[in-house]
């Protein structure tokens, strides 16, 4: 991919590119929704992600152009810029903002992007180039901030300047996966573990399922604030920052404040799922797999049944999984509303998996699936 970006760079501008840089996507394993209340989630890296060639130019203007998208724009340099309605380069842009907020000084320069994670599949595609802008331009032009700070400085800019109101783990989780390893992340402290990911006689299957993730985002700020309702009434009777705060047990003492059934459900959701991350990561790290794939199957049916962000789709997905002998558990993965399931597979079935998985979907939903088997790659690097 490297020597193709370079020489793709080369035809459009005209000059070598100067760095490349590459960062990954990410999947998460369990804890879906936790984030923005606080709670432990556990992401991984994986393999496909987006690499940047950069060179500087002489005209004071920051230009950007990718292979994904036909749609280039150019900028200045020393000034801060408004949104472009949904232009895919809005999110380096977002980054150039911080910075220059920060007051510190960037001059021109020529970007080239170029990703393999499938756009809107729930795989962060949009953290990624976040965090490869940011780390690039801070590696370039040394300015000095530690890999936290970009990662609260590329959730500032979903927030605050593409409008979602995400939390930190697809930011964070790009920006500090690690080959084979999974990060407990506790989303309250940004406390983590790196912990091992030994899938032993298993891989991890990653289906594409292809729905357009519409009025996603405006879906996703729905399910914040009904969290944040569910936290107010709470406080009625309880002193709470976050809801991950609430074991089950203590949430069964006060959950009467919450009459409103679907406010309840959001947040039933939430503390069962950030008990199920504390069973998940005891479960992988004593190596028991089965246990592993039993808390994801609970962990989409609550996501469906419960935080009602699946979708047909993701469980004709994940219903064809819990029928496959080979499968030992799935899940969707990421905000849902189309986008991604995950499944852990055993070796040696992923053609078999694929055929006949690819069967059902096509019988129920009435267009292909996309199955690819990932494996847990590695943060940002300079290549
Ligand atoms: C999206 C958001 C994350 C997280 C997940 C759901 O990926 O960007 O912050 O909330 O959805 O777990």
């Amino acid at each position: 991919m490297k020597s193709k970006l370079e020489d793709k760079f080369k035809e459009q501008y005209l000059k070598e590119a100067d760095a490349v840089y590459f960062t990954p996507g990410r999947v998460n394993l369990i804890g879906e929704h936790i984030d923005y209340n606080g709670g432990l989630v556990m992401p991984c890296a994986v393999t496909l992600g987006t690499w940047l060639a950069i060179a500087p130019n002489s005209d004071g203007k920051f230009k950007f152009k990718s292979l994904n998208f036909e749609a280039e724009t150019a900028v200045e340099s020393n000034q801060k810029h408004e949104k472009d309605g949904s232009l895919w380069a809005n999110y380096p842009i977002g980054i150039i903002n911080e910075i220059i907020n920060d007051g510190k000084e960037i001059s021109g320069l020529d970007f080239l992007y170029s990703g393999n994670i499938p756009i809107g599949s729930g795989l962060s595609s949009s953290a990624s180039i976040e965090i490869v802008t940011a780390f690039a331009l801070n590696d370039y032009f040394n300015l000095g901030y530690d890999k936290l700070e970009l990662v609260k400085m590329a959730k500032r800019v979903e927030n605050d300047f593409i409008g979602l109101n995400s939390g930190i783990m697809d930011q964070f989780a790009v920006a500090f996966g690690e080959k084979d390893k999974a990060i407990v992340l506790d989303c309250e402290t940004l406390k983590y573990k790196m912990v091992d990911v030994d899938l032993g006689n298993y891989v991890l299957a990653i289906i594409n399922t292809k729905k357009p993730r519409e009025l996603a985002d405006s879906k996703y700020n729905e399910r914040v604030e009904e969290c944040q309702t569910a936290l107010k009434l709470l406080n009625e009777e309880i002193q709470l920052h976050n809801l991950c705060e609430l074991t089950a047990e203590k949430f069964a003492l006060h959950s009467h404040l919450i009459t409103d059934e679907t406010i309840l459900n959001r947040a039933t959701h939430v503390v069962k799922e950030n008990d199920r991350v504390h069973l998940a990561a005891k479960a992988l790290n004593a190596g028991e797999l089965k246990e592993f794939g039993r808390l994801m199957y609970a962990s989409h049916q609550s996501l469906k049944d419960l935080y009602e962000v699946s979708g047909i789709e993701l469980d004709t997905v994940v219903e064809f999984c819990s029928g496959y002998e080979h499968v030992i558990g799935a899940r969707m993965t990421g905000a849902g509303f189309g986008g991604c399931a995950i499944a852990l597979l055993e070796k040696g079935f992923e053609e078999d998996f694929a055929k006949h998985l690819t069967d059902y979907y096509v019988h129920k939903i009435g267009y292909p699936a996309e199955i690819y088997v990932s494996d847990i790659g590695n943060g940002p690097v300079k290549l």
